[in-house]
């Protein structure tokens, strides 16, 4: 490919390039386009002649999404509730279905708390970036094992400036957080360790993925935490077979009360925990 294409060519050559390896070959052309020129759809469709200078980086980004590295980790971007964060590779690209565990943390709060929320592996930010901009009394602590994670998710806190109510911690579950928390919230890692995964997951960070042997490890500790902890309130994302287990399991602590739901294809993949009297917050 010569150094300079306009937009239309670069376009139809790159989704040559992308067909039979991605679903929508078109789509992912434009979208890594629209990264490359910081420009949105429209431009492209309208400014279909406008001419770039150096496709070189262009043509690595198509070698790269060819080797099924997510679209995300290459052009930097990533859509969630709605609005883009910043990501790269260390930290878990955030999924749609994580969108819901934000809805249901929304649903048991009202919108003028002034809570402590305390949120464990934090990623890129999104949860806590989310719940912060809907409850704007609410202070939280977000902590991850990952420095790495924790490097993005500063970006993103910066991006949405919201340094004032979210700290971040680098912290192994809740040892570095000792204050009162009102409520807890996670996405933890909950995939068995032996499992095998698609190819493309295996560029995102498996610190973000495993959860353990049996996968609600992480789960559990965080149930166990909560109950010991007297924290008030615990929203959890799981895996879609893990319901059962988790039942049993939180049967032990005789004040908690666990409430599952349901993601977008109706598999469990998360609960709501309560622990103690509510009444008492
Ligand atoms: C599934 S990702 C969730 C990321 C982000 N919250 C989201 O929903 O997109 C799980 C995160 O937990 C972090 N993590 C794993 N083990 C941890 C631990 N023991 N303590 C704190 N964070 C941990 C990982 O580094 C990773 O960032």
């Amino acid at each position: 490919m010569a150094d300079s294409r306009v937009v239309s060519e670069l376009l139809h050559v790159i989704t040559q390039e992308l067909k039979g390896v991605v679903e929508s070959p078109r789509r992912e052309a434009e979208l890594l386009v629209m990264a490359y020129l910081d420009c949105d759809r429209l431009f492209i469709l309208t400014d279909a002649d406008y001419v770039i200078e150096d496709c070189e980086k262009l043509l690595e980004y198509t070698a790269r999404r060819k080797r099924n590295e997510p679209l995300e980790y290459i052009t930097n971007r990533v859509s969630f509730y709605s609005q883009i964060f910043y990501i790269q590779e260390g930290a878990l690209i955030p999924r749609p279905e994580t969108e819901l565990l934000i809805d249901e943390v929304l649903k048991c709060v009202n919108r003028e708390c002034d809570m402590l929320f305390v949120e464990v592996g934090v990623g890129s930010g999104v949860i806590s970036i989310v719940l912060a901009q809907h409850l704007k009394k609410a202070r939280f602590i977000a902590v991850d094992i990952s420095t790495d994670a924790l490097h993005v998710a500063k970006k993103n806190i910066d991006k949405f400036a919201l340094n004032e109510r979210i700290e971040l911690r680098e912290s192994n579950l809740l040892d570095k957080v000792d204050e009162k928390i009102d409520f807890l919230v996670s996405n933890p890692p909950y995939i068995a360790d032996e499992t095998i995964l698609e190819k493309n997951l295996s560029y995102e960070p498996q610190n973000a993925l495993f959860g353990g042997e049996i996968g609600d490890e992480i789960i559990r500790e965080l149930t166990t935490l909560t109950c010991k902890r007297k924290i008030k309130n615990f929203a959890c994302e799981m895996g879609y077979d893990q319901r059962e287990k988790i039942s049993a399991f939180v049967k032990q602590f005789s004040d908690a009360k666990i409430e599952f739901y349901k993601d977008y294809s109706n598999f469990d993949r998360g609960f709501i925990m309560s622990c103690g009297d509510k009444d008492e917050k």
